[in-house]
């Protein structure tokens, strides 16, 4: 019999064929990076790591060759040494860092790893506060990591950008182990040279970016890079902007050496430091499956077509936020810098992010609710919905459809404004099918990659 996991699969395909993926934090792959994910490494156990030897001079064309140590538990290591090898050496030239522990399962996974390399428990960490665009991650209670650490917050100002005046106050009194930038709904690029003056007037003081949104825009050359800015530690997904496989990733600067011997405990000794707490720390062994498709991803975001798309993702972020302004929408910040929009349709048209979250899944638009800076709404009634162009640029729209796009947003709003409740969204079917099917008319024009 088969196994109705594939027919599922297959309706998966169908939906995503026939929609347009508006979440910002979700891409469509290459088909070399589904084929690395769906390859035998999966059958392979390589807890540790390959040797470091030669960074930053590592020669693709030598790599059946070249002899490489490793510091693995298990045998057998040959291909994956060099696969990791070559996983590491790419994340490294596209990020300028001296080191990538690329083994993190995911984001959630790479921060915490971070924290336990460089925090004792009680250490204080200064970082975005939830509500004003920060990720869970970055100390919210329901974490560990808060349980753990000791996370202080900072928030935004009205207009929108992260409030420096409040950060540096409160990384002066609070001396934190670690100040952190990093965010999921904040539509500015950060000024990370401001911020890297005032962790430098606090010893010891880690500074942390979690890029986990723009990593495909820093790797692209659209966004500026915290690690060309003094910060020490970079951690991102790479499944994002940055189009790879599900994942986290940590880069850093400073000294690169075994992971074997506990080093010193200094910011120099970050890379060390890091590898040690990924593996044995907080994880067993690595995805060398996942491990593969990240290097593909980082070997295609290398390539100079990945410059154009950053390019794009950025221009239909921008060319969107204005077409959607014009139709009454109001945007946190006014706007958007990255490929980030946050929409607050309460203020715009008096109902809620989740009623607009719903109608627009029924036309095939897929965003999410997301609550906006100062929200009453809480969880289940936010204020706002999150959108942004890095999936549907993969599929090559463009300028004139993100006008489209707009268009169709605005007669779901008007609907969302009449019927005023979800149950109510039933008496609009007609009106909502006729947008259905020019949503999936223009979505079958641009076929989505690796389907
Ligand atoms: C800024 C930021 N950090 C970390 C994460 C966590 O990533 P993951 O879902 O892979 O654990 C996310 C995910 O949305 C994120 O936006």
């Amino acid at each position: 019999m088969k196994d109705p996991i594939f027919d599922l699969i297959n309706n998966e395909k169908k939906r995503q064929s026939e929609g347009l993926e508006l979440i910002p934090s979700e891409n469509y792959v290459s088909a070399n990076v589904l084929e690395a994910m769906g390859s035998v490494l999966t059958n392979k156990y390589s807890e540790g790591y390959p040797s470091f030897e030669g960074i930053g001079e590592w020669d693709e064309t030598k790599i059946a060759t070249k002899i490489l140590p490793n510091y693995r538990y298990y045998g057998g290591q040959a291909n994956v040494d060099r696969i990791e090898r070559l996983a590491i050496d790419r994340a490294c030239r596209l990020f300028h860092a001296d080191h990538a522990n690329v083994q993190p399962h995911s984001g959630a996974n790479a921060n915490e790893a971070v924290y336990f390399a460089w925090c004792e428990p009680g250490d204080k960490i200064l970082a975005m506060s939830l509500p004003a665009g920060g990720h869970l991650t970055h100390g919210s209670p329901v974490t560990r990591s808060a349980k753990i650490y000791n996370f202080i917050s900072y928030g935004v100002t009205a207009d929108g950008d992260i409030n420096y005046d409040e950060l540096e106050q409160k990384a002066l009194a609070e001396q934190p182990k670690i100040i952190l930038i990093g965010y999921s709904a904040f539509m500015k690029i950060p000024d990370f040279a401001r911020v890297a003056k005032i962790a430098a007037k606090i010893p010891n003081c880690l500074l942390m970016a979690d890029m986990a949104h723009v990593a495909g825009l820093i790797a692209g050359g659209v966004h500026p890079n915290p690690l060309d800015y003094g910060f020490h530690v970079m951690t991102t997904t790479t499944h994002k902007t940055l189009r790879g496989p599900r994942g986290g990733l940590i880069l850093s600067k400073g000294n690169v050496a075994s992971p074997l011997k506990k080093p010193e405990k200094t910011i120099e000794n970050i890379p060390i430091l890091i590898d040690r707490s990924v593996f044995p720390g907080t994880q067993g062994g690595p995805l060398e499956h996942i491990v593969a498709a990240k290097a593909v991803a980082f070997g295609e975001a290398l390539q100079p077509e990945f410059k154009t798309y950053a390019k794009d993702i950025v221009k239909n972020a921008k060319v969107l936020a204005e077409e959607l302004i014009k139709h009454g929408f109001v945007l946190q910040g006014g706007g958007t810098e990255n490929h980030l929009i946050l929409v607050n349709v309460k203020d715009g048209f008096g109902f809620d992010g989740k009623i607009y979250e719903k109608a627009l899944d029924m036309v095939g638009l897929t965003l999410n609710a997301n609550a906006i800076p100062t929200d009453k709404g809480g969880a289940f009634h936010p204020s706002g919905v999150r959108l942004g162009t890095p999936a549907i640029t993969t599929r090559g729209l463009g300028t004139s459809e993100m006008k489209t796009l707009a268009a169709w947003m605005k007669k779901v709003a008007d609907i969302c404004a009449e019927a005023e409740t979800e149950e109510k969204l039933a008496d609009f079917a007609a009106e909502l099918e006729t947008i259905r099917n020019e949503v999936r008319a223009l979505a079958l024009k641009f076929p989505v990659p690796g389907i």
